[in-house]
């Protein structure tokens, strides 16, 4: 076959430790479309860490950069587009994507999610108290909300490359 033309933004959401980043990587390889990590973005929007922003400026603060950003790239060129766990949230950032972009949520098990998050100090959600309850309560909140996106793939234990696959095949 040809090569693949990406109409649209792929966005790709989850919570933190689904893959989002691995994934979103190979896959932007795969259409031949810019990979952008949306928490990045902000951080140099910021000048300064997510953590840093969190622990500075507050979580809303980091919200509205975060809504921002998403908005921006949204407006800009076609890409693969790895959204912080928590912007799908975001009522008009969901309305921004269903505009303009696929949105696609991978989906994985606590234990995984626990075991993909562990030891990693850069997310200050996971930071205080128990990451497992966190974890769990984030999974309440939001996947009634993940539930929404246009495509839904499970991103379990197999390879990165596996789960990228899935995510080509339901496009
Ligand atoms: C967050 C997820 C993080 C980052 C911030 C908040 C969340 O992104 O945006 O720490 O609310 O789930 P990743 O999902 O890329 O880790």
């Amino acid at each position: 076959t040809g090569p693949l033309t990406l109409p649209r933004t792929v966005v790709l959401v989850g919570l933190m430790g689904a893959g989002k980043s691995v994934v979103g990587k190979r896959l932007a390889q795969r259409l031949h479309v810019p990979f952008i990590d949306a928490d990045h973005e902000v951080e140099k929007a910021a000048g300064q860490s997510i953590a840093d922003i969190f622990a500075t400026l507050g979580e809303d603060a980091f919200r509205e950069g975060e809504r921002k950003v998403m908005a921006r790239l949204l407006d800009g060129p076609v890409c693969v587009l790895a959204a912080g766990g928590g912007a799908f949230m975001c009522p008009e950032t969901r309305r921004r994507v269903k505009r303009r972009g696929i949105s696609v949520w991978l989906r994985a098990d606590l234990d995984l999610l626990v075991r993909r998050t562990a030891g990693r100090g850069h997310r200050p959600l996971l930071n205080q108290g128990d990451p497992r309850a966190k974890l769990e309560s984030l999974m309440a909140q939001r996947y009634p909300v993940y539930e929404t996106a246009d495509v839904t793939v499970d991103a379990g234990e197999e390879s990165p490359d596996t789960t990228t696959g899935r995510v080509l095949d339901a496009l």
